[in-house]
Order: structure tokens, then C-alpha cells, then sequence
């Protein structure tokens, strides 16, 4: 049966990283997929998630299952990190899942159980698993103007136009901060109109928030998602640990849910856990644990803290750094943009072509809509960097 089986798209980030890998020119600089670097070109495990490692090794005494929707104690505890604690907890829900991924996919099943002919309406562009998550799920799904490639700054008059003009009980997809893949997010005034726009029109929203901490600080980053749910009657919010705790691969997330009442929480709740039933039984719980840990120890919080400030502060450097390199080297202002957007991505605004020619003659790998993950670089590589733009730009 299987000579029926299509070939899959490729997933252009993924393959991206195998490019690199298979790339043997030693001064390759990856700007390719979303991982955090140090100033040695490391990922680091955070010290504060090998200290909980630590705990957890001493005092784990069963690897016995938790619960469906994950242990109750890390998505409480995801949830004050993204809510804030003024929410009334009778109108909260949530499941621990694999991964920001994990969250999307379960957040978007929740979705189509509720709404199965809603259309999602997300930001162009948008990280594109996301449309590829809605197109293998079969929901509909369109865009709503986002970003202006001119300015490299949002498109504010023409998000708004289109979020008045969405249909009531379709779901709207916001991208809670750090917006990948061009780093330009809205202003809190302009949460504020979104917000409303968003209760005019009576949209269901979903937030995915991947990147709390990397913008402007943790409560910071939550602002926006916090509005939201104090503006609206329902809000979805996909959660991910694996930028902010470092914990990539132990796949840590989880699916945030506001409604109503507490008798529709209840139903929320019951629908995640059958939703995790049906897809994995038990959402992993390693990571889930160590996040759990570090956010419950005061010690251990603010450790993680701390190291969280220094990559932001890491990142926003580089930012700065980059931005002043490339003025010095093109002469003009056309990449100012960097120095003032947050989080790892920004969108360079040049052609696939330009991006072709960054890979194949100076061996700058970034995606092939220019997006450049920021937190890769080093401090040493941006002279080259700046060089190599400058030249394909020309
Ligand atoms: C990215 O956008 O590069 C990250 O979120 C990693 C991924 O899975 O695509």
C-alpha cells in the first residue's frame, strides 16, 4: 500500500539545519533555525535546569504516569508564568503537551471540536508550520495582512482592516510575542486596538506564545496575552519551554485554556485530556518537572531568571551590533529595523535569490524568506556577516 504514499513537503527550516550540517566551509554562520546560542556557538543547558536535573535525580521515586492532561502542578505553574495570577482560576484549563507544537496541534483539535467549520485566520507570514499544521488537520484557513516588507515594521492600518472584517466565531491566530518569522510586534497601544477589534468582531483567539522572556522580560512579553484574556470571553494559548528553559528536545508546552465559567472549564478540560488520550496517552513529563521545579523555587527561580535577562540581553546586543555594522557597510539606514525589533528573528527584507547567493558564495544560511535568527550569531561573525549582506545587497 504504501506505493501510494505522496513525498511530504519539505519543512524549509529543517532542512535548512541539514544543509549546514552537511556544509564543511569552516566559516559558515547558521542563521537558520530558532535555537539560542552562547558567545562560544553553544545551546546551552541552563544552569538552573541542570541544578532541578539534579533535584529530580535525588528525589524522583517513580516514573509511574501522571495524569492525561500532565501533572497538574506544571500547568498551574504555566499558567501564573503566562497569565499573570489575576485571572479567576475557575475559568482556567490547560494540559501539559509535547512542545510548543504539541500545544498548537492540541489548542487547534480543541478548536475543530468546538467549531469544526470555523476558518483560522493567521498573521502573513507566519511561522509556517503553522499552515501546514491547519492544511494537514484540513481546517480552513486564510491570512490577515500582518507585515509591511517596505518599512519592515507592521502593517498596522491593514491588520486591523482585515481582523474588523472576520467573521463572528472564526478563530484568529496571534502571535503572543517575538513574532516569528519577522520579530515586529505590536505596541501596547496597539494590543489595545487589537483587543478591541478583536471583541467587536466576537473572534475566538488563539495565542502562540514560544518566545516569553526573549522580547522585553517575562511579565512584559505576557502583557498582551494577559490583555487579551481580560478583554475576551475565550482564549486559547499555546505555551512553549523550549526557548525560554532551554529545553528543546525534552519537548515541555502546554495548552492554556480561558472560558466562560467554570462549568465550561470543566468541559475544556475533559476534551485535553481525551485529546492527549487520542494522541499520546500521557504528555511527556520530564522537562514538564524541571520547569515545574525551577518555577517553584524561589533559588532555583531566580537563577533561571538571571540566565534568562543574559541571553535577552545577549540577543539585543547582537541586534544593536549587527544593525550598526550594516549601516557602516551599506552606508544607509534600510536595516535600522534590527536594532529596534525584539526577540531571535528578523526578516531582512531581501529576495530568495539574495538569500541563495548569502548561502552559496559567503556560506550565510538563513530561511528563504531572509528570516535570520539573531540568537545564533556571535559577536565575532557580525564584521563578515555585515560584509556578506552588504556585497549581495549591492
Ligand atoms: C523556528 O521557527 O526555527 C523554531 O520554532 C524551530 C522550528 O521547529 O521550526
Amino acid at each position: 500500500m504504501f506505493e501510494n504514499l505522496r513525498a511530504q513537503p519539505e519543512d524549509q527550516i529543517l532542512k535548512l539545519m541539514e544543509q549546514y550540517r552537511a556544509d564543511q566551509r569552516p566559516e559558515k554562520i547558521d542563521l537558520g533555525v530558532g535555537v539560542y546560542r552562547n558567545s562560544q556557538g553553544v545551546t546551552p543547558v541552563m544552569q538552573a535546569v541542570k541544578s532541578a536535573e539534579h533535584q529530580l535525580w535525588e528525589s524522583q521515586q517513580t516514573k509511574g504516569y501522571t495524569g492525561l492532561a500532565g501533572d497538574p502542578a506544571f500547568v498551574s505553574a504555566m499558567s501564573d508564568l503566562v497569565l499573570g495570577t489575576d485571572l479567576a482560576q475557575a475559568r482556567r484549563a490547560g494540559a501539559a503537551t509535547v512542545g510548543g507544537t504539541g500545544a498548537i496541534r492540541q489548542g487547534l483539535e480543541l478548536i475543530r471540536l468546538a467549531r469544526p467549520d470555523a476558518t483560522v485566520h493567521v498573521p502573513d507570514p507566519t511561522w509556517p508550520n503553522h499552515t501546514a499544521i491547519l492544511q494537514a488537520m484540513g481546517m480552513k484557513h486564510r491570512t490577515y495582512r500582518y507585515f509591511d516588507t517596505e518599512t519592515g515594521a507592521l502593517d498596522m492600518t491593514g491588520m486591523l482592516e482585515d481582523l474588523a472584517a472576520v467573521p463572528e466565531g472564526d478563530v484568529v491566530l496571534l502571535h503572543g510575542c517575538c513574532h516569528n518569522p519577522t520579530g515586529a510586534d505590536p505596541s501596547a497601544a496597539q494590543w489595545a486596538q487589537i483587543a478591541a477589534t478583536l471583541q467587536q468582531v466576537n473572534a475566538m483567539v488563539m495565542v502562540d506564545i514560544a518566545y516569553q522572556g526573549f522580547g522585553d522580560g517575562i511579565e512584559e512579553d505576557a502583557a498582551a496575552t494577559r490583555l487579551l484574556a481580560s478583554k475576551l470571553p475565550e482564549l486559547v494559548i499555546a505555551v512553549s519551554c523550549s526557548k525560554n528553559f532551554g529545553l528543546y528536545r525534552d519537548r515541555a508546552g502546554a495548552v492554556l485554556v480561558v472560558s466562560l465559567s467554570a462549568r465550561h472549564s470543566a468541559a475544556v478540560q475533559g476534551n485535553l485530556a481525551t485529546l492527549n488520550r487520542l494522541a499520546y496517552s500521557f504528555p511527556a513529563d520530564h522537562g514538564a518537572a524541571l520547569v515545574q521545579m525551577i518555577l517553584s523555587n524561589p533559588g532555583l527561580r531566580g537563577e533561571w531568571m538571571d540566565e534568562l535577562t543574559a541571553m535577552r540581553d545577549r540577543i539585543n546586543t547582537l541586534r544593536t551590533e549587527l544593525a550598526a555594522a550594516l549601516q557602516r557597510e551599506t552606508g544607509s539606514d534600510r536595516f535600522a529595523f534590527i536594532g529596534a525589533q525584539r526577540g531571535m528573528f528578523s526578516r531582512l527584507g531581501i529576495t530568495p535569490d539574495q538569500v541563495d547567493t548569502l548561502r552559496d558564495a559567503h556560506a550565510v544560511y538563513m530561511v528563504g524568506d531572509s528570516r535570520m535568527n539573531i540568537a545564533g550569531l556571535s559577536m565575532e561573525q557580525i564584521p563578515t556577516l555585515a560584509r556578506a549582506i552588504a556585497d549581495t545587497c549591492d
